[in-house]
């Protein structure tokens, strides 16, 4: 409430401070909890990537809370929650209007044309990704994507209206995901397809029940 515009010396309206509040609990709180939600379904539908997960919660952090370093040191964690937001990238969809008419890849775009970059279509292009329907989190480990196209993965957009939070964010669900699987196993049902609702952002059409069973 304090900030001052660096050049012009204006303070925020207040309609402009609860613009900014509002747009940081929306795309801030649902984005990031929706990917923990999927990232939960599909440990629980990948027994053995569960397991090299909790094993390397368990053998790194030693039962101790994360830090911001030890957290660093979780390299497959890192690999998961990249991996859920490809398969179910919680911003499936971005778009832009056009302001002049433009030629994209031989493709006439005229001027207040709706352009959308389908993230949740890119990231399940067989061009880019092998059977993109598997949860695989090894796709992200350091040597398998170098050879990557930029755009091939862009769960937080791109350029520069790149999401400001997303740095954030994963760190948010490192801290999440790890400390609750010290402490927590969590099943879902095998059967269980979640249907997908897409709207502003990629949630499930009907909430997913899970057993949570305190680890011995
Ligand atoms: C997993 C979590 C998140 C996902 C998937 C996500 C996704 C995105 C995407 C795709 C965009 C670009 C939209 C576009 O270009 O049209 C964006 C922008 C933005 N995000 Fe996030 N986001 C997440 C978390 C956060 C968090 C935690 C914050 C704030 C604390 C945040 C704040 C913003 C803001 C303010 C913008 C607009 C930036 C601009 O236009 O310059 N996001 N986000």
């Amino acid at each position: 409430m304090d900030a001052r515009d660096e050049e012009t010396g204006e303070a925020m309206s207040n309609q402009q401070l609860r613009d900014e509040i509002l747009t940081i609990f929306v795309a801030g709180h649902e984005t990031t909890q929706i990917a923990l939600g999927w990232t939960f379904y599909l440990l629980t539908q990948n027994p053995d990537k569960l397991k090299i997960l909790t094993d390397e919660i368990d053998s790194k952090l030693n039962g101790e809370t994360p830090t911001p370093e030890s957290i660093r040191g979780l390299h497959y964690l890192k690999q998961v929650i990249d991996e859920s937001m490809r398969c179910f990238p919680p911003a499936w969809i971005m778009g832009r209007k056009t302001i002049e008419a433009d030629v994209i890849n031989g493709y006439e775009i005229p001027a207040g044309t709706n352009v959308i970059m389908p993230i949740y279509v890119v990231h399940h292009d067989e061009r880019f990704w092998e059977n993109p329907y598997e949860f695989q989190p090894e796709r992200f480990a350091m040597e398998n994507v170098k050879e990557k196209h930029k755009y091939s993965y862009f769960p937080f957009g791109g350029g520069p209206r790149l999401c400001i939070g997303n740095n954030f964010a994963i760190q948010e669900m490192q801290v999440c995901l790890a400390m609750f699987l010290q402490k927590f196993r969590i099943e879902v049902d095998e059967d269980f397809v979640p249907e997908l609702d897409p709207l502003v952002t990629l949630r499930p059409k009907n909430p997913i029940y899970a057993k949570i069973y305190k680890r011995k």
